[in-house]
């Protein structure tokens, strides 16, 4: 179990970087944190203390409207990182983290983590870079609201979910992302009865199939083709 740990966060950003002695110096500060399904590890506006990087399970990030909806902005599965934004600047939280599943994180306080990237460049350079890529998701999140209809952002939705949580199976692609309907249309941002009918037409052209919180992908390049 120790060496499966090591494997996952081996390949997080903050780890990646890290040779063995660096590794064990910032292991010995790691607390694991076991969360179950439903369960909010800290919300929105809260005060931040700590980085987390999932070791098993599915954790969805969240905000809330005034008026109570709910805008998923993405799910992280192993050796995903959150909880960063409050470290390199300390405001309060700016999402909620809520375990999808039964969920296994290693948690790593701000104050730890502070003094020991100030004498590592590198390792702060990693973070930096999954910064960056977050940047340019989140852009292309947005452009694709603006320009993208409702099957398009259906059909790139899956594919990222595909992308972190899909398994190769005989008859496709597997991919149990464990959302409910509600979430995969808050994940999309449209309403649940757009994104249901976008996934039964994608469904009747044969391109997948729906099964309880999963999807199986069955023809990958189409749905490619449609997301662009
Ligand atoms: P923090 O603000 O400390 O707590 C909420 C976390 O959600 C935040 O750090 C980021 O790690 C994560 N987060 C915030 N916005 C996004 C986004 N647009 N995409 C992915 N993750 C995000």
């Amino acid at each position: 179990m120790v060496d499966e740990i090591n494997e996952v966060l081996r390949k997080a950003p903050l780890f990646e970087a890290l040779d063995e002695e660096d590794t064990a110096a910032l292991r010995s500060s790691v607390s694991e944190v076991r969360l179950g399904r439903g369960q909010t590890l800290f919300s929105e506006g809260d005060e931040g203390d700590r980085l987390y990087v999932i070791l098993s399970g599915k954790v969805k990030l969240t905000r809330t409207a005034v008026d109570g909806r709910e805008n998923l902005l993405g799910v992280l599965g192993p050796s995903e990182m959150f909880g960063e934004l409050s470290l390199f600047d300390p405001r309060p939280r700016t999402a909620s983290a809520v375990a999808v599943t039964d969920s296994v994180l290693a948690g790593l306080g701000h104050d730890d983590l502070r003094p020991f990237l100030s004498s590592r460049p590198h390792v702060s350079l990693q973070l930096l870079k999954a910064l960056a890529a977050r940047l340019r998701r989140t852009n292309d999140v947005m452009a694709d609201l603006v320009f993208t209809d409702v099957p398009g952002r259906v059909a790139k939705a899956l594919l990222e979910l595909a992308d972190k949580f899909g398994k190769e199976g005989e008859d496709g692609l597997h991919v149990h992302h464990d959302l409910t309907q509600e979430e995969l249309a808050q994940l999309v941002g449209a309403s649940r009865e757009t994104v249901n009918k976008a996934l039964a037409e994608f469904a009747l052209r044969g391109w997948l199939r729906i099964e309880a919180k999963a999807v199986v992908l069955l023809d990958v390049e189409r749905m490619r083709r449609r997301a662009r």
